[in-house]
């Protein structure tokens, strides 16, 4: 208990190292928060910054999500503690401590640990996702689409309840965390890859 305890706290940290709001920093010297979409994400340090920078964020946040797993494995002693570490780093990316709890939209770490607990949804939805994305090129579509069939695919793929909650549970925070998205996509003026203005 006291393991598992720990696991989800180091998580919880881990997932609070904000690499966009890190990157941006170094970088440029600015506040990502402060530019774009506003958003300490992967999309946002593309559109900012530029695709080097972007896919350095993109992978480093999946990476933190890989090693929330991870650690649940090493040191839970049952199913459920793998998947409560990558809930905290999901919620530690979101609402990290280290930078005021203001983070980003947790999708790029909601992929590694996806990915790590369930390969093959993870697999199905993110096909989806980038199709979407490639056909539309809304980013926030195709994340909005891999955290909503991610449930669907471990329902028909696993029988897992720590992972169908977890699972939900992702996609009600990806859509919290999507809102003002969802709202453009609805008015037709949300942000498109390779468009300049935040
Ligand atoms: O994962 C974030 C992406 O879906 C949207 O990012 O910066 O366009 O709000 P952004």
């Amino acid at each position: 208990m006291l393991y598992g305890v720990i696991a989800v706290a180091l998580s919880y940290l881990l997932g609070s190292v904000s690499f966009s709001i890190v990157i941006a920093k170094y970088v440029k010297g600015i506040d990502i928060r402060q530019h774009g979409s506003g958003n300490a994400g992967a999309t946002n340090t593309l559109r900012v910054l530029g695709k080097g920078p972007g896919l350095l964020v993109f992978f480093l946040d999946i990476a933190k999500g890989v090693a929330a797993v991870w650690i649940g494995h090493g040191l839970g002693q049952n199913d459920w503690i793998p998947v409560l570490c990558g809930l905290a780093a999901i919620v530690g990316h979101n609402w990290p401590i280290w930078f005021r709890f203001k983070g980003g939209k947790g999708i790029a770490t909601t992929v590694g640990v996806i990915a790590t607990l369930a390969f093959v949804p993870a697999l199905c939805a993110g096909i989806v996702a980038i199709v979407t994305i490639a056909f539309t090129r809304y980013v926030s579509l195709g994340s909005l689409l891999f955290a909503a069939l991610t449930p669907l695919f471990i329902s028909i793929f696993y029988f897992s309840v720590p992972l169908l909650c977890a699972s939900l549970l992702i996609c009600i925070f990806a859509f919290v965390r999507h809102r003002t998205n969802i709202v453009k996509l609805l008015q037709g003026t949300e942000n498109k890859l390779g468009a300049k203005k935040g």
